[in-house]
């Protein structure tokens, strides 16, 4: 819905969006101005003052005190009104009005997970109020990631060990796309997800339900291997990805690759997922990474209750 942007543009849907292209679109103008006046009278000398014989000896030009001192004004001028409109953009893209809904936002290899001020833990994609300020207080469990959402303008790295924040103020209701754009392993690529803004009541009903509701356990963790991008690397149909397919595991017999071997009950599908590295199937890589032991215990339940359910 919406404006679906430019040519250099995609959709501006926050409250700054408009600043922010209003400030690039000055600088791209500016900058084919000039370029286009220095090619120019690149081109008119190279024609002008050519060699029109073999015999001929350039005449000396005076360079012009007038023009050099214009320019270098004109220049100190462009540059002066760019920095000063582009801090006053970056201050306000910093400073997260007061009184701004919080969300925690948790990356990891290689899933966004958002934790709600009442508690719910949301995994995948980001539910916010439109048309009210919301600030997200980021950090990482691993290596560096970086938030993303084209749509709203915002990007703001995701470091261990420290919290970084960002704001944004959805302008419309719509579903927006976050990438992440710090190069952060294998997946990094498929750590994707959206921004859905929604009207305050009905994100106050889908806050009430977000945390499971009135699914069945192996509903909620259907939703949630979804949500946590289980399925880029499990299959549930017996396809192998990059690790071993989901279909038919429950109660049937595991080899790994220490050599030992033992029957995967419920105790061995949690293990796997919170501790990954611990029991590696034979002929598969270790390459799932180990933050998914942070789920909160319910959707661990959940999630072990859905892969019992996939024969
Ligand atoms: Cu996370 Cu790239």
């Amino acid at each position: 819905m919406g404006d679906k942007g430019t040519f250099w543009m995609p959709q501006s849907a926050s409250t700054v969006s408009g600043e922010v292209d209003a400030l690039f679109y000055l600088t791209f103008w500016i900058s084919t101005v000039i370029f286009l006046m220095v090619v120019g009278a690149m081109a008119y000398f190279v024609i002008r003052y050519r060699r029109r014989s073999e015999s001929e000896v350039p005449v000396d030009e005076h360079d012009s005190r007038l023009f050099e001192y214009s320019t270098i004004g004109l220049s100190i001028v462009l540059v002066l009104i760019v920095f000063t409109w582009g801090f006053k953009v970056y201050l306000k893209l910093n400073v997260a009005p007061p009184g701004a809904y919080e969300v925690q936002v948790t990356a990891s290899q290689w899933k966004w997970d958002y934790t709600y001020p009442d508690g719910t833990v949301y995994a995948g994609d980001l539910h916010v109020p439109a048309n009210r300020p919301v600030r997200l207080v980021m950090n990482s469990m691993d290596v560096l990631h970086s938030f993303f959402v084209p749509q709203f303008r915002i990007k703001q790295d995701v470091v261990p060990n420290r919290y970084t924040s960002v704001w944004f103020e959805a302008s419309v209701t719509d579903t927006f796309d976050v990438f992440c754009t710090e190069y952060c392993g294998n997946q990094h690529s498929g750590m994707l997800g959206k921004v859905i803004a929604h009207p305050q009541e009905e994100f106050d009903l889908w806050l009430s339900e977000a945390g499971g509701g009135d699914l069945s356990p192996e509903e909620y963790g259907e939703r949630l291997f979804g949500q946590n991008n289980c399925n880029t690397c499990h299959s549930i149909d017996g396809t192998r990805i990059v690790g071993p397919s989901m279909q038919g595991l429950f109660g049937s017999q595991r080899q790994f690759a220490s050599g030992e071997s033992a029957v995967a009950d419920e105790n061995y599908l949690l293990n796997s997922i919170v501790a990954p590295a611990a029991q590696v199937v034979e002929g598969y890589p270790p390459a799932m990474p180990p933050s998914y032991g942070s789920l909160p215990q319910d959707q661990l339940n959940a999630l072990v209750a859905y892969i019992k359910s996939v024969q």
